[in-house]
């Protein structure tokens, strides 16, 4: 069986293309999609995908998360640092996760070097672009076997 992946991508990824290229290098959400796509296949794995600006709509896709997926890769984006909320919602989702960012955060402005939650995912890939979901979806293949 496949193992199901919900990518999950929090505020302003919709306009990631809009964005500071020497962090996020230029790419769209679309694009990006394409990519995760291309790289589920090869592992065999099916990929979902989903993006929204609004917090509350990102706790409640967490709550349903186990209806559809087996695995989560999430890029919060800025919530990320401070959304104790999404943390909470995570932790009801009880899936294995992995932590995403295209940029290296940890190396960025001190604010960004906050994760609140790393500690529930089973790993965190930052600074690697796009090949960073390449890595996370191999992480969750890895726990999901
Ligand atoms: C990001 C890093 C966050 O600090 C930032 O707020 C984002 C994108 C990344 O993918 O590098 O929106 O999650």
């Amino acid at each position: 069986m496949r193992h199901r992946v919900e990518v999950m991508h929090g505020v302003n990824f919709d306009v990631l293309g809009s964005r500071n290229v020497e962090h996020y290098g230029g790419i769209s959400l679309t694009e990006l999609e394409v990519k995760i796509k291309h790289f589920a296949r090869e592992l065999e794995m099916e990929p979902s995908f989903s993006q929204t600006n609004h917090e509350g709509d990102f706790v409640e896709r967490l709550h349903r998360a186990g209806e559809s997926a087996d695995g989560l890769i999430l890029n919060p984006g800025a919530w990320t640092h401070y959304s104790w909320a999404i943390r909470d919602a995570l932790e009801v989702a009880g899936l294995p996760a992995v932590e995403v960012h295209l940029s290296a955060v940890d190396e960025r402005e001190e604010w960004r070097r906050t994760s609140v939650i790393r500690d529930l995912c089973i790993g965190c890939v930052q600074g690697k672009g796009v090949e960073g979901y390449r890595e996370a979806l191999e992480l969750l293949r890895a726990r999901l076997r």
